[in-house]
C-alpha cells in the first residue's frame, strides 16, 4: 500500500536529510539509545501517534523510535512549527521522492486550524485500523495534550451519544474540535473507544499538557497511563529554560532584525521557561522586567538582578514583551493599546490564549498588516495623528518555532532521550502493572543516565564517589545522587 502522508513539498527531502544528519551529530542521547537498543527493538509493536512540532530535531525522534522497532504516525501540534524539509525527508525516508518509504507524516508550515486538527485525527487514524481495531495506534507521544484531549472528547462523546454544539463562550478552535470529532464519529462509530481501550498510554512533552493530565486525573477522567517527561529534571531544567535562552532572542531577531541591546524587555513569568527568556534579553544587554504571580518565583527574579512589576505599570515602559506563563489573558488588547508605538509582542507558552488576539481584532479600527508571514503589525488609529501600532509575532503561537526553529539540536537529545525511555517504560511494563492509570514520572537514575550521555560530547569529567565517601553520604555509587525532593 502507498505511504500516506500529508507534507508542503517532498522536493525538500534531500535538503532535510543535510540538517537531520547534522542533527544527529549532536543529539548524543538519542544516538546512543540507538546504539544500545537497536538490536534488540524494545518497541517492536508498538505503534504511536505523535503530536510534537515536526523539527529537525523531531525528525531525529521519529527516526529513533523507528529503529527501536516501533511504527509511527506524526503530526505538528502547532500549525507553525513544521519545517517543511524535516516532514518532507522524514517521509521520504530510505525511498525516493517518487516512491516514498519513511514515516506518514501529517504537518507541514502554516497550517489552518481545520488542518491542524485533520492532522490530529491521521495520527489516529491507522489504515485497515476500521475492520481489525489491533492495527490502530496503543501509544501517544504528545506535547501540549492536544492528541490526548481528541481521544479523551471523543470517548466522552461516544458516551454521551452525541457532540455537542460549540456555546458561545467556546473559542472558535474549539468548535473546530467539535467539528472534527462529529465528522470522525459519523464515519467510524465508536471509534474513539476502541482507540482509547488499546492504548497503553501517553508520554506528554511540555508543562501545559501535563497540567492538562493532572487535571483529567484528579477528576478520576484519565483514560490511561502517562508520564510526565516534562517533569524530568533533563527535559524542563534544560529545554524549558536553556532551549528557551537559544531560540527566544532567535525568533525576535529573524521577525524583526531589532536590535534587542538597550531595550526594555517585559516577560512575563519566571518559570523555568521565564528564566531562560530573561537571561537570554540580558545577555542581549536589554534591561528585563518580570511579572510573577508566585512570590517565590517574584523573589526569585528580584535575587536574580531584575525588576518585578505589575504589566500595568510597565505598560508604557517596554519595548519588547514576552509571554512565558502558561497561562491566559496575560497581555489583553486594550494591553497592546497603551504599550509604545512599535512595540513587539510574542509569546513562548504553549497556547495562543496567553495574547488577546481575539480581543484585538475587534479593537475599533484596528488594521492588521502583514509585515511578512507570522509577523503583523497591528495598527490602532490608521490615519489619525494618534496612530500607533504593535508588531505580534506568529498571531501569538510560540514565537521561538514559528518565527525561528525552535530550540537546537543539543538541548533536545536531553528532551527527546527522555521520550524514548518513557515509550519503552509504558509500553514494554504495561502488562506488569508498573505504570497504572495516572501521571508517572521517569525514575531518577534514568533522568540521570539522560544526563549522563550527554556529557561527553561537551568534554565533561565527573568525579566519581569512593566506596567510602558514598557510604558517609548513604548513597549507591551508580546513584541516585539525589532525594525525589532536590529541586536543582
Ligand atoms: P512554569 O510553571 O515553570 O512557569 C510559568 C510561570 O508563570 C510560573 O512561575 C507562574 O507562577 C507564572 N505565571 C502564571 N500566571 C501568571 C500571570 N498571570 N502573570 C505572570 N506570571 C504568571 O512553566 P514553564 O515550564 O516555564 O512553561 C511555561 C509555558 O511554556 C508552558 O505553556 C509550557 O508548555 C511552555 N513551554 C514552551 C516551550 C517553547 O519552546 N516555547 C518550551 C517549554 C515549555
Amino acid at each position: 500500500m502507498a505511504l500516506e502522508f500529508r507534507v508542503a513539498d517532498l522536493s525538500l527531502a534531500e535538503a532535510g536529510r543535510h540538517q537531520i544528519r547534522l542533527a544527529e551529530f549532536e543529539m548524543p542521547g538519542l544516538m546512543s539509545l540507538r546504539a544500545e537498543y537497536g538490536a534488540s527493538k524494545p518497541l517492536t509493536g508498538a505503534r504511536i501517534a505523535g503530536s510534537l512540532h515536526m523539527t529537525v530535531q523531531t525528525a531525529v525522534l521519529i527516526e529513533t523510535l523507528v529503529e527501536l522497532g516501533a511504527e509511527v504516525r506524526w503530526a505538528s501540534c502547532n500549525i507553525f512549527s513544521t519545517q517543511d524539509e524535516a516532514a518532507a525527508a522524514v517521509v521520504v525516508g530510505a525511498g525516493t521522492v517518487a516512491e516514498p518509504a519513511g514515516v506518514p507524516v501529517f504537518a507541514w508550515k502554516n497550517e489552518s486550524l481545520q488542518d491542524y486538527w485533520w492532522t490530529a485525527e491521521q495520527i489516529m487514524t491507522w489504515p485497515g485500523a476500521y475492520a481489525r481495531p489491533e492495527l490502530g495506534p496503543n501509544m501517544i507521544l504528545d506535547d501540549g495534550g492536544d492528541a490526548t484531549m481528541l481521544v479523551h472528547h471523543g470517548v466522552a462523546f461516544e458516551a454521551a451519544g452525541s457532540v455537542p454544539d460549540a456555546t458561545a463562550e467556546d473559542s472558535h478552535e474549539y468548535s473546530i474540535v467539535l467539528d472534527t470529532l462529529r465528522a470522525s464519529m459519523a464515519a467510524d462509530p465508536g471509534k474513539w473507544t476502541r482507540i482509547a481501550a488499546r492504548l497503553r498510554g501517553v508520554t506528554e512533552e511540555t508543562t501545559t499538557g501535563v497540567m492538562r493530565l493532572y487535571q483529567l486525573a484528579e477528576a478520576s477522567t484519565l483514560l490511561f497511563p502517562a508520564i510526565n517527561v516534562n517533569d524530568s529534571v533533563t527535559k524542563s531544567k534544560f529545554d524549558n529554560k536553556y532551549g528557551i535562552r537559544h531560540s527566544l532572542p532567535d525568533g525576535i531577531m529573524r521577525a524583526t532584525d531589532v536590535l534587542i541591546g538597550g531595550k526594555v524587555v517585559v516577560v512575563c513569568g519566571y518559570g523555568d521557561v521565564g528564566k531562560g527568556a530573561a537571561e537570554a534579553m540580558r545577555g542581549q544587554g536589554a534591561r528585563v522586567i518580570v511579572t510573577e504571580i508566585d512570590p517565590i518565583c517574584a523573589l526569585q527574579a528580584a535575587m536574580d538582578g531584575y525588576q518585578v512589576a505589575r504589566l500595568e505599570s510597565v505598560l508604557g515602559t517596554g519595548d519588547i514583551f514576552v509571554t512565558t506563563t502558561g497561562g491566559k489573558d496575560i497581555i489583553m488588547a486594550a494591553d497592546m493599546a497603551r504599550m509604545k508605538n512599535k512595540a513587539i509582542v510574542g509569546n513562548v507558552g504553549h497556547f495562543d490564549n496567553e495574547i488577546d488576539m481575539a480581543g484585538l481584532a475587534l479593537v475599533p479600527g484596528v488594521r492588521k498588516v502583514e509585515i511578512k508571514a507570522q509577523v503583523h503589525e497591528w495598527v490602532f488609529d490608521a490615519g489619525a495623528a494618534s496612530e500607533r501600532s504593535v508588531i505580534v509575532l506568529s498571531e501569538g503561537r510560540l514565537l521561538n518555532l514559528g518565527n525561528a526553529t525552535g530550540h537546537p539540536s543539543f538541548v533536545m537529545s536531553n528532551s527527546f532521550t527522555n521520550q524514548v525511555i518513557a515509550q519503552i517504560e509504558l509500553f514494554s511494563k504495561h502488562a506488569n502493572g508498573e505504570y497504572p492509570v495516572g501521571v508517572h514520572v521517569l525514575p531518577k537514575v534514568l533522568d540521570e543516565k539522560v544526563a549522563r550521555l550527554h556529557l561527553a560530547a561537551l568534554g565533561v569529567e565527573l568525579t566519581e564517589l569512593s566506596a567510602e565517601q558514598a557510604a558517609y553520604l548513604g548513597l549507591d555509587r551508580s546513584g541516585p545522587y539525589k532525594s525525589d525532593m532536590y529541586r536543582y
